[in-house]
Order: C-alpha cells, then sequence, then structure tokens
C-alpha cells in the first residue's frame, strides 16, 4: 500500500484508516462493557512480547466465557500486518474483542458473533530526563469489581481514579483496598523496595497481571535482586526505599512521591534504575535497536 496510515485499523475482517471504523451502536462492548482487550507494545516496528498479549487475551476471553471466539480467527497475523501497512516504528496496537452486537439484554445472545478490532497509535517512549524526573501517585480507594485479573474493557473504576488522581496533580492513582493494602496503579503495575527486596502485590484476582510486570521479575531474578510477591500497605509505601510502576506504555517509571509527599528521597533509587535499564536493553534487544544509554551511574 502506498501512503502508509499511522492510526490503521483492523475491523471485523477488513483494514482501513481508524477514523473510517464504524460499530453498531447495540455493540455489548459499547453499551455494556462486555469485552476484553490488550495494549501490545511496539518498538523499532517490532512487536514486543506478542504471544504474551495474545495468551493472556485468550485467557481473559475464557474467563469471561467467550473462549471459542478467536478459535479460527487470525489475529496473530493480522497484528503483524497491521504494523506494516501503518509503518509505526515506536507506539502501541490496541486489542479488543467484544461479544458482539445484539438488541440489548444482559444474559448472552443466543449466538455470539463477536467485534474483532485492532489499531496501531504512534507513541514515543519516555524520553531519559522524564524517567529520571519519575511520577508521583494518589491514593484512591479501591471501587473496582473483584476480577481485576481479567483485562475487561469495563474501566469506569478506572476512569475516575485517574481522573481524581490527574485532579490532584498526580500523573497516576494508587489503587488501595481493603486494610489500606496498594493493590496496582490505575493503568500500571506497582513495585516498592523494602531492604533491598523488592515487593509487588500478588498476581490474584485483585491487580492485572501486567506482562510487563512478569518481565521486570524475570530480568529481577537474572540481576540477583530478589522479587517477593507480598501485599504492603499505604503507610508502609510511604515510608519504603523505593518504588516504580510497570506497563506496556511507559516500560518502568520511578515513583517520587505518593499522596502530594515526597516518597524516597524524591527521586529514583538505584534498584529502580537498574531494573529500568534492564528493561530497556532487553526491549532494544528485542526491537533489534542499539542497547539505549543506562540510566544507572556506577
Ligand atoms: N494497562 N494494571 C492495570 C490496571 C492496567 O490497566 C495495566 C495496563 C497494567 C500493566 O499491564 P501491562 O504491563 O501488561 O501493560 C497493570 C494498559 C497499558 C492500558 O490500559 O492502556
Amino acid at each position: 500500500m502506498s501512503g502508509q496510515v499511522p492510526e490503521m485499523l483492523y475491523l471485523d475482517g477488513e483494514f482501513m484508516p481508524l477514523t473510517e471504523g464504524r460499530v453498531g451502536v447495540e455493540d455489548r462492548g459499547f453499551q455494556l462493557g462486555d469485552g476484553v482487550y490488550e495494549v501490545v507494545r511496539i518498538a523499532g516496528g517490532k512487536l514486543i512480547w506478542l504471544d504474551d498479549h495474545l495468551d493472556r487475551l485468550r485467557w481473559s476471553l475464557g474467563e469471561i466465557r467467550m473462549v471459542g471466539a478467536l478459535r479460527d480467527h487470525v489475529l496473530g497475523v493480522v497484528i503483524p500486518r497491521l504494523l506494516q501497512l501503518s509503518g509505526v516504528g515506536e507506539g502501541t496496537v490496541y486489542v479488543q474483542v467484544t461479544r458482539g452486537a445484539a438488541p440489548r439484554d444482559f444474559p448472552f445472545p443466543p449466538e455470539t458473533r463477536a467485534t474483532v478490532l485492532a489499531y496501531t497509535r504512534p507513541l514515543e517512549p519516555s524520553p531519559v530526563d522524564a524517567i529520571l524526573a519519575g511520577v508521583t501517585v494518589h491514593p484512591v480507594d479501591d471501587i473496582r469489581w473483584a476480577r481485576c485479573d481479567i483485562k475487561s474493557t469495563n474501566l469506569l473504576g478506572a476512569v475516575l481514579a485517574k481522573q481524581t488522581a490527574r485532579d490532584a496533580g498526580a500523573q497516576e492513582a494508587l489503587f488501595v483496598g481493603a486494610g489500606r493494602v496498594v493493590r496496582e496503579g490505575g493503568s500500571s503495575n506497582v513495585f516498592a523496595v523494602f531492604g533491598g527486596e523488592v515487593w509487588t502485590h500478588p498476581a490474584d484476582a485483585r491487580i492485572l497481571n501486567g506482562i510487563t510486570r512478569r518481565h521486570i521479575v524475570e530480568l529481577a531474578a537474572g540481576l540477583g535482586i530478589a522479587v517477593v510477591e507480598r501485599e504492603f500497605t499505604l503507610e508502609e509505601l510511604e515510608a519504603a526505599e523505593e518504588c516504580f510502576l510497570t506497563s506496556t506504555s511507559r516500560d518502568v517509571m520511578p515513583v517520587v512521591g505518593v499522596g502530594g509527599r515526597p516518597l524516597a528521597g524524591g527521586r529514583p533509587g538505584p534498584v529502580t534504575l537498574a531494573l529500568t535499564d534492564a528493561l530497556r536493553a532487553e526491549i532494544a534487544r528485542l526491537a533489534g535497536l542499539p542497547a539505549p544509554a543506562l540510566l544507572r551511574r556506577a
């Protein structure tokens, strides 16, 4: 195709510019949030950890009883094709599968024809200065449902939390559950360092088990950094040595403030920077790009 379109859409078997996509008013994703999604990172024109994302998508579909929705679907071929058509080098692919269009009713329609879509969007990776500056987080009560492990398009809890955080001047919301336990960020996982050990919430139904989170755990093991899946409270976090967030679009982001107060001296610590360097190097390796400059100074 001549003239690549950076925001290129695949919708139910057709490729088109994103602005040309149309979905029915009674699509259950639109009316009921009855669907699941993924966000996949593009770096150096390559899809990073695509298989992990497709596995999690199939798992999410199974949990909402749409187990066969992608049985004969060529999503694993469509997504690389989207990349070619869009020419995006740095960005994301958003993938969504809903229970399709049917007269509005809560139980499943007698016949489900899933709506499957995916589209590319350019996004520059965080510049080094922004990583080193870190982000601040704002604690909010976790009012979400009890199956946050499913990557559902039902995101009202996160929408409200992230707006509250923004209103408070913070870059990310911090979901705090029963017993003041820190669950995760509005759209990120949370790690904190205590006594040199990295703690993160167990991968249970209260959080999304992030793909970035999983790779950070692996990379930490390779560096001899201990990671423990263990709950910690907001009060414990306020006294942590370090804290960071992970997500597909932002890799690792050091947290330098919580609830309007500085955290961990207000600057990224050595464990955070070592893991940020490791993740950036691994993504560059997978993308076939030169190794990025190290953030951690010896
Ligand atoms: N969100 N927790 C929540 C609630 C999330 O929404 C996300 C990602 C993560 C991190 O998961 P991963 O490392 O697989 O991206 C954790 C995506 C990026 C989003 O909604 O845009």
